[in-house]
C-alpha cells in the first residue's frame, strides 16, 4: 500500500471531529498526534477559556500562530488545528507548509450535536452565532488541499481521510 503524506493537518469547524478523528488517524498511520489547543493549554498552563477571558481573542490567535509555526517541521505527525486557526492567513500558511491539509466538513446541526455549549469553547455561542461563524469561515476552510465529509462515526471519517491520503501521495506541497 502507498504511504501517506508525512504531515497531515485537520481543519474545520468546532465539532467537526478534528481531535477524535485525528487521534484515530495518527494511530492507524503510526504517526504522532498533536492537538493545537492542548499544546497551547500545556504551554501556558491555562485553559483556552481563561486565555480568551483574561487576554482576549487576539492574544489567543498569536499563541495559535506560534503553535502552528512550532509544528511546521514535524514529520509523521497528524495535527488537529483549532476551529479558527485556518481562518487566519499567517497561521494558515504555517499549517499548509509542507503538509497535506484536510477540511473535515460537516453541517451546522452535526457540529452542534457534538459540542457542549458550556463555555469551554468561548466562540461557541447560540445557534445563530454558530451559523454565522460557520458561513463566514467556509471560504477559508475550502483552501485546504482536500475536503472530507465529517458526518457519521469518527472511525468512518478516519477511513475516508486515510483513503484520500493514500491516493494523494506525492501531491502535497513541499
Ligand atoms: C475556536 C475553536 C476551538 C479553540 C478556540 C477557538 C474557534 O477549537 O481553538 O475555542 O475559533 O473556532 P476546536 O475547533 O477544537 O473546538
Amino acid at each position: 500500500m502507498r504511504e501517506a503524506p508525512s504531515r497531515v493537518v485537520l481543519v474545520g469547524f468546532m465539532g467537526a471531529g478534528k481531535t477524535t478523528v485525528g487521534r484515530i488517524l495518527a494511530r492507524r498511520l503510526g504517526y504522532v498526534f498533536e492537538d493545537m489547543d492542548r499544546r497551547i493549554e500545556a504551554g501556558t498552563g491555562r485553559s483556552i477559556a481563561a486565555i480568551f477571558r483574561e487576554d482576549g481573542e487576539d492574544a489567543f490567535r498569536a499563541l495559535e500562530l506560534g503553535t502552528a509555526q512550532g509544528l511546521a517541521d514535524r514529520t509523521r505527525c497528524v495535527i488537529a488545528a483549532g476551529g479558527g486557526a485556518f481562518t487566519r492567513p499567517a497561521t494558515r500558511d504555517a499549517l499548509r507548509e509542507g503538509a497535506t491539509t484536510v477540511w473535515l466538513r460537516c453541517d451546522l446541526e452535526v457540529a452542534l450535536s457534538r459540542i457542549a455549549l458550556d463555555g469551554s469553547r468561548p466562540l461557541a455561542g447560540n445557534r445563530d452565532i454558530m451559523r454565522a461563524l460557520l458561513a463566514e469561515r467556509e471560504a477559508s476552510y475550502s483552501m485546504a488541499d482536500a475536503t472530507v465529509d465529517a458526518t457519521g462515526p469518527a472511525d468512518e471519517v478516519a477511513d475516508r481521510v486515510l483513503a484520500l491520503l493514500r491516493g494523494r501521495v506525492g501531491a502535497h506541497r513541499r
